[in-house]
């Protein structure tokens, strides 16, 4: 297996684009179902996450022409209800290598009154239910039955409804946007989340003549159309890869444009980025990030959009080690999104874990350690901790940062880090 190998100790500086929006391309690629015809996207991730959305959209009987290179994707669904159970289902052995693949449930039913997605089961980083999806499609009028590990959810038609989602959720809120966008009525999802990303797709639906307002706020109300016509779209800058760079510049005492990141999108960050003493500029063609001469302590508590995003959490507690004082980190999304912490704890980090809490005393320089990690971004944190650490540090199960970031090793090392990726 391919590892990353970084030697600590060099100044970031220069540019780095920022490449699109992995959790907008999933849902957007998985809404190409809903129209007749066929979608083009741009400005397309080149992920391992993508093209497993890829490989799930044609075994659903899509037409996908995707050309990472080029970061373009054109996905033509299939124009009749799909044949044999087959080809209405997500099976378990894509949706277990990726849970976003849960994001084609509501689409299928939505457009062909059948889904079938083998139940994802917990993972890495926690429980992760998907109760508020099949609450919100039951209340559509969908019949939801549970068999042999797999949901089956369908409905000829579905019906709009009032939602009140006990909890804010990404990929939860995006099915049941997809799924009201062609129910008969109209539908309003209350607590709704309120992401960039659920912004994204509902403009998208629009685009494609659905009838959505509210997204981007807690309450999304979503007037049923009977047709969707297939679009071109180029997808929105990652915020959270932008933030990963943003938090590799402030430890490095670096200098870097995040070329087409999106401020906007990053408030919550650029904050804590300022708190930490670093030096936060929107520049025409992004955020600037200028690192600070002494890393200060970061209080942070992970939230649901507009909060703390969790997916930078432990790239943070990085930032965190750096600063001379006490870091305290909560972490109220996800119950298991601490596996970064033992291995930090073998590079010298001295960080204690008590339940949702992490008390990070920083302030000792890392050293260079053989790690690996058991997720995308608690992966993407031992990359940083590989850029401050004295000597080299290996990063082992790559696997996990290819699901999510774009060539990150070539991206570091355009800005000077001394960074390689070693293949097996
Ligand atoms: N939850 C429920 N029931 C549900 C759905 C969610 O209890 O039916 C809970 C979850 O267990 C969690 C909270 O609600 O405690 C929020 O989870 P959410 O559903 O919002 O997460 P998700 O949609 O599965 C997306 C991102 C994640 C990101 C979270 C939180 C995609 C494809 N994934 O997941 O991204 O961490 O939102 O912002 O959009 C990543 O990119 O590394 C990643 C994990």
């Amino acid at each position: 297996m391919d590892k990353i190998v970084v030697e600590g100790g060099s100044r970031l500086a220069g540019e780095i684009k920022i490449s699109g929006a992995k959790n907008a391309a999933l849902p957007l690629l998985a809404a190409a179902l809903l129209p007749s015809g066929a979608s083009t996207f741009r400005n397309v991730p080149r992920l391992q996450d993508v093209a497993t959305m890829g490989k799930l959209l044609r075994h659903l009987g899509c037409e996908v022409d995707a050309q990472p290179a080029k970061h373009l994707c054109r996905i033509e669904p299939p124009a009749k209800p799909p044949r044999g159970k087959s080809h209405y289902e997500a099976p378990y052995q894509l949706v277990k290598t990726m849970r976003a693949s849960v994001l084609v449930l509501g689409p299928l039913v939505a457009r062909y009154g059948h889904g079938r997605v083998s139940l994802p089961g917990g993972c890495a980083i926690g429980a992760r239910p998907i109760d508020q999806h099949l609450k919100g499609l039951t209340a559509m009028g969908a019949k939801v039955t549970l068999e042999h590990g797999y949901v089956d959810v369908s409905c000829k038609r579905l019906k709009g409804a009032s939602i009140v989602c006990d909890v804010p959720t990404v990929t939860g809120c995006e099915n049941l946007m997809m799924a009201a966008a062609l129910a008969r009525g109209r539908t309003v999802i209350e607590n709704a989340a309120r992401e960039p990303e659920v912004e994204e797709l509902a403009l998208v639906l629009n685009k494609m003549g659905a009838r959505i307002s509210g997204a981007g706020t807690p309450i999304i109300t979503i007037e049923g159309v009977d047709e969707l016509q297939p679009i071109e779209h180029a997808i929105i800058p990652d915020r959270i890869e932008a933030g990963t760079f943003a938090v590799a510049a402030a430890i490095t005492r670096g200098d870097v444009l995040l070329e087409g990141a999106r401020p906007e999108h990053m408030d919550a960050i650029v904050a804590k980025l300022r708190a930490a003493g670093a030096t936060v500029t929107a520049e025409a063609g992004g955020l600037r990030v200028r690192g600070p001469a002494e890393v200060l302590p970061v209080d942070i508590t992970t939230q649901p959009h507009p909060g703390f995003p969790t997916d930078m959490q432990a790239q943070f507690m990085v930032l965190a080690t750096m600063a001379k004082g006490q870091s305290v980190i909560k972490e109220t999304i996800f119950e298991n999104r601490y596996m970064h912490v033992p291995e930090l704890g073998r590079m010298g980090a001295d960080i204690t874990v008590s339940g949702q809490v992490a008390s990070v005393r920083g302030g000792k320089k890392l050293s260079g350690a053989s790690v690996m990690a058991t997720d995308l971004r608690a992966s993407a944190s031992l990359v940083l901790a590989g850029l401050v650490a004295g000597g080299k540090t290996e990063v082992l199960r790559v696997y996990h940062l290819d699901r999510g970031y774009e060539a990150i090793e070539k991206k570091l090392r355009g800005v000077g880090a001394k960074i390689k990726r070693v293949k097996a």
